[in-house]
C-alpha cells in the first residue's frame, strides 16, 4: 500500500471537509493507496504519541457540507517554528522540519497534500525544498493567494458578509443611521469589495486604498437630506486612513506569528465624529461568522475539484506544485509561483471599475 498524508493548516475555512472527502473518494478508485490525516496541521506528526488517523470512505461520508475541518487545524507554530517554553516561562521556537520529514518517511508516507493559505503554502515550499513530496491546495476566505483565480471559502465569506449588509440596510433606513460593517481579509480587500457591491453599500474602505475621512464624510452627507437618509459603510479589517495605521494588536497566543487585526469600524466611527459627522453611527464586527458554518455550493464544487485534482497530482508525482483554478480549468502551478506575491485588489480590476462606475466611494 502507498500512503498519502492530508493536512489542514491555518484558519478554518468553509470547504475544507469537501476537499478531504474528494481526496479520499478519488483515492479509493486506486486500489493501491491509503489516505491518512494528521491532526491539527503537522502537529499530529510532531506530537508524541503521533496523532494521525486513517481516512476511509466511511469516515468522510456526508462531510462535504460541514464547516470546519474533521482534522482540526492551527494557525500557530508549525514544523519550522515549533514553540518551546524556556525555564523562565518565556517562549522561543525551534526548527523541527528535518525530524518531521524523517518521521513522515518512517510512517511509510509517500506524499503529502497540504490544504492551506499563504502561510501553509510557504511551509509546503520549504518542505518541498527539503525533499518532501508535497502538493498544495489553496484555501482561504481572504482570496489573497496568487496563481489561482479563486480559493475555496471566499464565496461563503462573501455570502455571509452580503447577508449582513442586507440586514444592516433595513436598520439603517429605519433609524436614519450610518451603519459600519467590519469584514475580514487581512491586507486584501476582496471580501470587502465583493460584499459592498453585492450588498449595495455606499462606501467601501479597503486596505489597498488609504481613505480620507473628509471624503468619507462628504459621501455620507450626500446620503442624508436634513437628517433623513442613511448610509452603509463596508470596511475591511486592514483598511487605514491616509497617513494613519492599520488597527492591529499583538497577541499573547504562543506561536501566533502574525498580528491580529480588528477595531477599524470603531476607529472609523470616532474619526467620523471628530470630523463633525452629526448622525448616529453604529458598528458591527462580523468576525468569525465569515469563516464558520456551511460552505455555499460554489465552494463545495471548487473544493471537490481541488481534492480530486490534488490526488491526481499525487499519482503523476507532480510535487512542489499547487492545485489552481484557471477558468475553466483546474491546473497545477509551481508552489513558488503561488507564494511569490500577495493577491490584492488592484485599480485595474474590473470589479473596482464597476464599483466606482456605480458610485461607490472608496474614500479617496
Ligand atoms: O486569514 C483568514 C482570517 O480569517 C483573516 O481574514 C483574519 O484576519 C484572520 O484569519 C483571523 O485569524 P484568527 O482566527 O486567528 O483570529
Amino acid at each position: 500500500m502507498k500512503r498519502v498524508l492530508v493536512v489542514t493548516g491555518g484558519g478554518d475555512c468553509p470547504g475544507l471537509n469537501a476537499v478531504i472527502r474528494a481526496i479520499v473518494k478519488r483515492a479509493s478508485q486506486e486500489k493501491a493507496w491509503e489516505v491518512v490525516g494528521s491532526i491539527q496541521a503537522f502537529n499530529g506528526i510532531l506530537w508524541e504519541p503521533t496523532e494521525i488517523k486513517v481516512l476511509d470512505e466511511e469516515s468522510v461520508a456526508g462531510i462535504h457540507y460541514r464547516g470546519g475541518t474533521i482534522l482540526e487545524t492551527t494557525n500557530k507554530g508549525g514544523p519550522f517554528e515549533w514553540p518551546v517554553e524556556n525555564s523562565d516561562g518565556s517562549w522561543t521556537s525551534v526548527d523541527r522540519s528535518d525530524e518531521m520529514i524523517r518521521k513522515i518517511n518512517y510512517l511509510g508516507i509517500n506524499a503529502v497534500i497540504n490544504i492551506g493559505g499563504d502561510g501553509s503554502q510557504q511551509i509546503s515550499q520549504k518542505l518541498f525544498e527539503k525533499g518532501l513530496n508535497v502538493i498544495g491546495v489553496p484555501k482561504t476566505i481572504d482570496n489573497d493567494l496568487s496563481a489561482t483565480d479563486a480559493t475555496f471559502g471566499f464565496q461563503t465569506a462573501v455570502q455571509v458578509a452580503t447577508e449582513a449588509v442586507d440586514k444592516l440596510v433595513t436598520t439603517a433606513a429605519s433609524h436614519n443611521r450610518i451603519l459600519i460593517l467590519e469584514v475580514m481579509g487581512r491586507d486584501a480587500g476582496w471580501i470587502g469589495l465583493h460584499a459592498a457591491v453585492a450588498g449595495g453599500a455606499d462606501i467601501c474602505l479597503l486596505p489597498e486604498i488609504p481613505y480620507d475621512i473628509n471624503e468619507v464624510l462628504e459621501k455620507v452627507e450626500e446620503r442624508f437630506t436634513k437628517d433623513r437618509g442613511f448610509a452603509i459603510i463596508v470596511i475591511a479589517e486592514g483598511a487605514k486612513p491616509k497617513g494613519g495605521n492599520v488597527s492591529q494588536k499583538e497577541t499573547e497566543e504562543v506561536g501566533y506569528g502574525k498580528k491580529k487585526y480588528g477595531g477599524v469600524a470603531s476607529a472609523l466611527k470616532e474619526q467620523l465624529k471628530e470630523a463633525g459627522c452629526p448622525h448616529d453611527i453604529r458598528e458591527t464586527v462580523l468576525g468569525h461568522l465569515q469563516r464558520g458554518g456551511i460552505p455555499v455550493a460554489y465552494d463545495r464544487v471548487l473544493a471537490t475539484q481541488y481534492g480530486s485534482k490534488a490526488f491526481e497530482m499525487v499519482l503523476s508525482e507532480d510535487y512542489g506544485h499547487m492545485v489552481s483554478y484557471r477558468h475553466p480549468d483546474i491546473i497545477s502551478v509551481p508552489l513558488k509561483e503561488a507564494i511569490s506575491h500577495y493577491n490584492t485588489v488592484e485599480e485595474s480590476n474590473y470589479l473596482m471599475q464597476a464599483a466606482r462606475g456605480i458610485g461607490i466611494s472608496f474614500g479617496d
